[in-house]
């Protein structure tokens, strides 16, 4: 069998396949009035078309588990019960086109309230609609305007909202939780002793910078059933090099690894490596910038690890699961390019694509 097309089960969710959509912000939910937060028709039409184009899980956007914590006014949501309902129809609609529907939710700590990318995705003030941001320090992310540094309670409330958040997905039909903690947004930027200068027990080595993501997979874990797989992403690099000009330590591949055993003993089934998004930085313009750490992420933690990053191609991805470099493929903008991305790739590899009953007679 192909591999690309072998089912993977976690717990007690199997996915049909291993072309998976990466979570993609589109920045479309209504920014006020009841609707905020909550995924609507264009939600419905994006993420349906892949579900039908074959892809075996799809993992909506970004989430913010607090209003404070988007990235955008027109982000996701589920920091209110109101919310549910919207993502109950979207999470059906992915089931009913046979993929299996995941979400990721996140808080963007210090790279919060900003405009859509598509204008520009400059930090919006207060005066026009921006809200101040929260991070484990006062260090503004370059360009941005300085965040608050999280008290103690802050900590334990954004914890708490973490799992209130997962209660409310599973209600609305989720069966995979990602907790984001990549991209430097609020979790990465406690991980990096770029962005985290903390004295207390959630600074300094890298166990007090690790403690709030075992903390938040805790909390998911405490409500999310034993049967559901939870997925943690990060990035394995801040892409930083170890003698940055400044001296300071920033976020590395063997941190990270340290970080991925950790995440399995908390309750993560799977950890989807990325990289980058905590500071500006030079990252290689190779197609493997990527893929080459998540492999080595699973050989040096043993867990099981999805790979993304410019993977475009059916047999390259094929051949990352062939080399045991990663156990599932994540797919961001070759997706968004051909929704059909999935059931084109059976074709070509010669697999068995998944067309639901209104095309499979036809094609
Ligand atoms: C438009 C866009 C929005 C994204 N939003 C998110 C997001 O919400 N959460 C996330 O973890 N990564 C996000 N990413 C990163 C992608 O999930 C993916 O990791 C990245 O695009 C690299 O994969 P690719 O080369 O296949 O596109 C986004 C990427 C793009 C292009």
């Amino acid at each position: 069998m192909t591999e690309l097309f072998r089912p993977l089960t976690l717990r007690g969710t199997t996915i049909p396949n291993r072309v998976w959509m990466s979570p993609m912000c589109t920045y479309s939910a209504e920014s006020d009035g009841l609707g905020v937060g909550q995924p609507n028709d264009f939600h419905l039409t994006h993420y349906g078309a892949r579900a039908a184009g074959g892809v075996g899980l799809v993992m909506i956007e970004a989430t913010g588990v607090v209003a404070e914590g988007r990235i955008s006014a027109f982000d996701l949501g589920l920091w209110t019960n109101e919310q549910v309902p919207a993502h109950q129809r979207l999470a059906r609609a992915i089931a009913e086109a046979g993929a299996v529907p995941g979400i990721q939710l996140a808080h963007a700590g210090r790279k919060a309230s900003t405009e859509r990318p598509w204008l520009g995705g400059k930090p919006v003030a207060a005066a026009d609609g921006g809200w101040p941001t929260l991070a484990p320090s006062a260090v503004p992310f370059p360009g941005s305007p300085a965040p608050s540094a999280m008290t103690r309670a802050d900590i334990s409330a954004v914890v708490t909202a973490w799992a209130d958040a997962a209660r409310r997905a599973l209600e609305a039909g989720y069966e995979v939780v990602e907790v984001h903690a990549a991209h430097g947004y609020l979790l990465h930027s406690f991980l990096s002793p770029l962005s985290n200068t903390r004295t207390d027990e959630y600074g300094g080595t890298l166990e007090n910078r690790s403690r709030i993501v075992l903390e938040v997979l805790d909390a998911v874990r405490s409500v999310w059933p034993a049967g559901k797989p939870v997925f943690l992403r990060i990035s394995t690099t801040d892409w930083v090099a170890e003698d940055a000009e400044d001296g300071r330590d920033s976020w590395t591949l063997a941190d990270a690894t340290a970080l991925a055993g950790w995440a399995r003993e908390h309750g993560a089934d799977l950890i989807d490596a990325s990289s980058g998004g905590l500071v500006p930085a030079r990252i290689p313009n190779t197609a493997d910038y990527q893929t080459t750490n998540a492999a080595l992420l699973k050989a040096g933690s043993g867990a099981v690890v999805a790979a993304v990053g410019r993977i475009t191609d059916p047999m390259h991805a094929n051949e990352l699961l062939v080399a045991e470099s990663a156990d599932a493929i994540f797919l961001g903008r070759a997706l968004l390019r051909d929704a059909s991305w999935a059931n084109n790739a059976a074709t070509a590899l010669g697999a068995q694509g998944r067309y639901m009953p209104q095309y499979a007679y036809a094609v």
